[in-house]
């Protein structure tokens, strides 16, 4: 981990001040997207400059996601999800996917970001079978995103909890361990977990890591694979376990398994 203390850009929800960098508009620059400022690119490209795996990271995490909701709306079953760090609207959200799949599939997205609250619209088309909605609030207080998810997602029902570079945001590790275990407590047996952070597993993304730190909003915290494996205590991981983000259930190649990427995925059900 590349720095594990708390600072005061932790505590703030970000503005819309387009001067600050913020992650949901650097990860958009990395992903190619257009919803991003100068105060963005700058840091990106100090960071690409660090790291220049950064892009591919950001796409074979986005790739993750995309399969792991195809898993999940398939051969798991799930029909409600809760994806919580949605980042601005790109190619593949959660409920294209899954309702492509599942077409009764209801999705809830959940950001505490304003640009991406600003975006929402795109994210608020669904299937007439399915239904998608958008909260405005903060992962620090689960009990909050519950409340507001339970207007749209039956919590006596099984839901995919989705929390995808995400926890990263929380800098200590007891508070983001405490927030998984609230959220998975409230999803009956059947529900799922998947998530994906980066990790502290080469130099340069540690180096990419107190970069960001030094301006970007909010800090970004690598956990080794090992504490990121601890997320999913207590659920049944779903084979391979937690990898690489191209490592889980990658599409067959004649080249064999793809390169590892500086992150760590995986799903689980709950028993
Ligand atoms: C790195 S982006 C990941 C976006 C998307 N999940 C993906 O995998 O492509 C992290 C997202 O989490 C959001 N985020 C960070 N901290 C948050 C918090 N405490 N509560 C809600 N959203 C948060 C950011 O605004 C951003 O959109």
């Amino acid at each position: 981990m590349a720095d594990s203390s708390s600072s005061p850009r932790d505590e703030e929800p970000p503005g819309l001040n387009t001067a600050v960098p913020q992650t949901a508009r650097i990860w958009n620059y990395w992903l190619g997207g257009k919803d991003n400022f100068p105060a963005d690119r700058q840091v990106g490209d100090q960071v690409l400059e660090a790291f220049p795996a950064i892009v591919e990271n950001a796409r074979a995490s986005r790739a993750f996601l995309a399969r792991a909701v195809r898993y999940l709306a398939g051969e798991a079953g799930a029909r409600q999800f809760l994806d919580v760090g949605t980042g601005l609207p790109t190619a593949d959200n959660t409920h294209q996917v899954a309702q492509a799949v599942a077409p009764e599939s209801r999705v809830v997205y959940v950001d505490n970001d304003p640009i991406v609250l600003a975006h929402a619209r795109a994210l608020l088309t669904s299937t007439p079978e399915g239904r998608t909605a958008y909260v405005d609030a903060d992962l620090r207080d689960p009990d909050h995103v519950l409340q507001e998810a339970a207007g749209t997602l039956d919590f006596s029902q099984p839901v995919a909890i989705m929390l995808m570079g995400i926890l990263g945001h929380i800098a200590d590790d007891d508070q983001a361990q405490s927030i998984v275990k609230r959220l998975v407590a409230a999803v009956p047996s059947g529900s799922y977990l998947a998530m994906n952070d980066g990790t502290d597993t080469s130099e340069e993304v540690v180096e990419a890591a107190r970069i960001w730190n030094q301006s970007a909003n909010p800090t970004y915290h690598l956990r080794g694979p090992d504490r990121i494996a601890r997320f999913f205590d207590g659920l049944a991981l779903v084979e391979p376990g937690v990898v690489s983000p191209p490592r889980w259930h990658p599409d067959p190649s004649p080249a064999g398994l793809p390169a590892e990427i500086d992150s760590a995925c995986g799903v689980a059900r709950k028993p």
